[in-house]
């Protein structure tokens, strides 16, 4: 730290075009209240990107479990497997997002259950495997197996107005 803090320092004292009130590196001039401000923006909008939308929350969910299905379903196959494709229609009264992929669709004997918290074809290795492994900041985010992804998706979908549709094609 102070190596770095040196190497700024004297960098910054040969800057042509030095900002007001600044010595080097040096703000002679500083608002404790600004900079507290600042940071806590920026925090702030850190955790609402982290925690606010809830848009994003739906999306997260609805393309994991689009990947889980593609990826099962070409896992041992020769063949690539094809993308999961999201288009945003912007109608005069909605806003509709389709989140579609080719990963085989849901067994018409599950269809019924697939809003019920608890739900979950992933069983227990798939996020017991996840929590073990360390992936950087995803640590504690698990791939599927809680079965409320699609629940708690409706339950925002409808809390703002709108509704979440499945429609699975085998
Ligand atoms: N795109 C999809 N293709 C095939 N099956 C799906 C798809 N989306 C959901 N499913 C099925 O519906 C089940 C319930 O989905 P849901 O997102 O609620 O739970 P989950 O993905 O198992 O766990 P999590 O709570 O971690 O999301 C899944 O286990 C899966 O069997
Ligand atoms: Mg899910």
């Amino acid at each position: 730290l102070g190596i770095r803090m040196l190497i700024w320092q004297h960098v910054e004292l040969y800057n042509p075009n030095p900002p007001p009130n600044c010595v080097g590196y040096i703000h002679t001039n500083m608002s404790p209240m600004n900079v507290a401000r600042n940071a806590s923006e920026d925090a702030r909008s850190m955790c609402y990107r982290e925690y606010g939308t809830h848009l994003h929350l739906m999306v997260f969910e609805l393309v994991k479990n689009s990947l889980r299905a593609v990826q099962e379903r070409f896992m041992d196959s020769d063949e690539v497997a094809p993308p999961i494709r999201i288009i945003i229609a912007d109608g005069i009264e909605d806003v509709t997002i389709k989140v579609s992929d080719e990963g085989g669709g849901i067994p018409r004997s599950g269809l019924p259950r697939i809003f019920t918290y608890l739900y979950s074809t992933a069983g227990i290795s798939l996020s017991v495997e996840h929590e073990l492994s360390d992936i950087g900041t995803m640590e504690n985010v698990t791939m599927a197996g809680y079965g409320y992804g699609l629940p708690i998706c409706r339950l925002y979908a409808r809390y703002f107005g709108g509704d979440l549709q499945v429609i699975s094609m085998e």
